[in-house]
């Protein structure tokens, strides 16, 4: 009998996971950047900037865990819950309670190794095949929408997305432009009867979008008449990290599963996300924690457990961090004019809202942005291709392939030439 290799074969819920999926190619792309290619112009991928005032804080705190012995216990020796850390979670669950009447307890919540995770855990939960042969899906009200979810269904097609309406608040010749929601588009969605739960995130990454309050309620109303909920992707939202420059409420109901994260608090290395829920599904969450990877990483939980005792950490956005990203996004729509103007470009931003992103909309691409991104890329310049960002449409869009996202939050001086090389490049292929 002759040994031959073991071929490996994967399940279809593994060949569905491990196909080359957009997140991968987005991740690998930022850890090179951000280790073994230093010389890349890294306006891709969303990690957060190394804002010092926020740093200098979370030095502190280290200093006074690492000093303490029953805290660094607490954050590097012991397994919490599943759940997450119950001082933690009591005291996050008054905070909210407190500062915005949320009728929550502790039983609410669920730590979670990243938003990332949670999202996993929450669409596989309320989406896909059910008993009796019923498949539902995830309702994306407006896309473009986060690229981190396409490929999280163990199940093909988890998702069906609306296309949005354009607006141009400040006129055409601003060339800043805004989705909002096309609620006819999203009623007709839902009158399908196979929908789990309708999702967005709040701000919107790709675009620095923030649904407005009136949106919110809109949405909510219908996931209730539809006996679904809303989930609120709060990754840059309020009530924390709170990187918003417009004004927009803290949203939660008993229908409404919210999540936050410390990522873009500048924690990112931390993987905590943390999710508000019907009890049912917060203890669902706590399950899966517990059969994927028996508990969560404490350190984040530990590092932030005084700022949310004392309601500090809802003070870190608007103090520290918006201010830091608001002049980021004002220099990088600077440079957006001063290069993309003299190219000749027919271009426009969307508005900035939140978040730490440019979306550029080039309307007369020759070529699709995914082989824009491949020219950029081999000028040493990453950006992420709008293509990624409209999984669950069910009709082809050239909208699609004219879109572009920057992460403006490196250093100036990589930013501004990015931004230039965009400009000559784009102009290249430009009609
Ligand atoms: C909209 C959105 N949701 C969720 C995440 C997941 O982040 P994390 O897993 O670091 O909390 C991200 C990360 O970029 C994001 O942009």
């Amino acid at each position: 009998m002759s040994l031959s290799a073991p071929s490996f074969e994967f399940s279809l819920a593994g060949q569905k996971l491990t196909a080359h999926t957009g997140i991968l190619e987005l991740m690998d792309d930022l850890g090179r950047a951000m280790t073994v290619a230093p010389h890349m112009r890294m306006l891709g991928g969303g990690n957060p900037a190394a804002v010092p005032g926020l740093q200098s804080l979370v030095r502190e705190r280290m200093g006074e865990l690492m000093a303490d012995g029953d805290a660094f216990e607490r954050m590097l020796v012991s397994y919490d819950p599943p759940q997450g850390n119950p001082r933690f979670l009591r005291a996050l669950a008054e905070l909210l309670q407190r500062t915005y009447g949320w009728n929550i307890g502790p039983q609410n919540l669920a730590v979670t190794g990243g938003g990332q995770s949670a999202f996993f855990f929450l669409f596989n939960l309320l989406a896909g095949r059910f008993g009796g042969g019923r498949r539902k899906k995830i309702l994306l009200p407006l896309a473009p929408e986060y690229i981190g979810y396409a490929d999280q269904g163990l199940e093909p097609d988890l998702f069906v997305a609306c296309r949005p309406v354009i607006e141009w608040p400040q006129g055409h010749d601003a060339k800043v432009f805004k989705y909002t929601i096309d609620f006819a588009a999203v009623e007709r969605a839902l009158v399908r009867g196979d929908i789990g739960a309708i999702a967005a995130s709040r701000p919107t990454n790709p675009t620095g979008n923030v649904v407005t309050d009136a949106e919110v309620a809109r949405l909510s109303a219908l996931a209730l008449a539809h006996g679904i909920p809303l989930i609120l992707d709060n990754a840059y939202g309020t009530p924390f990290p709170d990187v918003m420059f417009v004004p927009a409420k803290p949203f939660w109901a008993p229908h409404v599963i919210l999540t936050l994260s410390l990522s873009k608090l500048g924690l990112p290395g931390t993987r905590t996300g943390i999710v508000i829920a019907p009890e049912k599904i917060a203890s669902a969450i706590a399950s899966l924690t517990a059969v994927v990877g028996l508990a969560n990483n404490n350190i984040g939980q530990q590092i932030v457990l005084p700022w949310i005792e004392n309601g500090k950490i809802l003070e870190l956005g608007p103090k520290i961090l918006r201010p830091f990203y608001a002049e980021k996004a004002a220099a990088a729509a600077r440079w957006a004019r001063e290069y993309f103007d003299p190219a000749g470009l027919d271009w426009a931003l969307h508005a900035t809202e939140g978040a730490f992103f440019h979306w550029l909309w080039l309307k007369h691409l020759r070529i699709p942005t995914r082989e824009l991104y491949a020219r950029l890329k081999a000028r040493n310049v990453l950006t992420v291709p709008g293509e990624y960002f409209f999984f669950g449409l069910e009709e082809e869009w050239s909208h699609q392939h004219e879109c572009l996202r920057m992460n403006f939050s490196r250093e100036p001086e990589v930013v501004r030439e990015g931004y230039r090389l965009i400009a000559e490049e784009a102009a290249k292929a430009s009609a």
